[in-house]
């Protein structure tokens, strides 16, 4: 749930500063995300990347975790910032690790360098997410 509106350009500063960051040696692949938490925390991050490839972890990721160890409760809203026509969307792994953390009705923003920029909600990208349910817990 969207309880105050989203302003995607502080998020959109914060995923560029973060890109600045990014460890992307062997795809060259720079991507920044910025993470708005219940509490009003923005949280940021870039993909590290791991000559073992398989290691990579995601610019999403980061800034989603980050957000949670801060004890900022919930996310309400995500921007990822990558050098792509169309702007890039998460990937399928980094989706499931957003339902962890948030509603379907999460708003992600994609944004290119140039400024294009797509959205969408969680739900839209996820359907049906594996979730604590089928564990026994809520
Ligand atoms: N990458 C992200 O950081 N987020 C995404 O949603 C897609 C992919 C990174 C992982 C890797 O470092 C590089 O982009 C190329 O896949």
């Amino acid at each position: 749930m969207e309880q105050t509106a989203v302003d995607w350009e502080v998020l959109a500063r914060a995923a560029e500063a973060a890109r600045a960051f990014a460890h992307a040696p062997y795809s060259g692949f720079r991507v920044g995300a910025a993470a708005l938490f219940a509490d009003g925390a923005v949280t940021s991050g870039a993909n590290v990347e791991n000559a073992s490839f398989g290691l990579t972890v995601c610019a999403e990721r980061h800034a989603v975790a980050a957000g949670v160890l801060g004890g900022h409760g919930r996310l309400r809203a995500l921007l990822v910032l990558a050098d792509a026509q169309p702007p890039a969307s998460p990937c399928g792994a980094c989706r499931q690790v957003l339902a962890e953390f948030a509603d379907a009705d999460l708003p992600i923003q994609t944004r290119s360098l140039r400024g294009e920029h797509a959205q969408y909600t969680l739900g839209a990208l996820l359907p049906e997410p594996f979730g604590p349910g089928w564990l026994g817990r809520r």
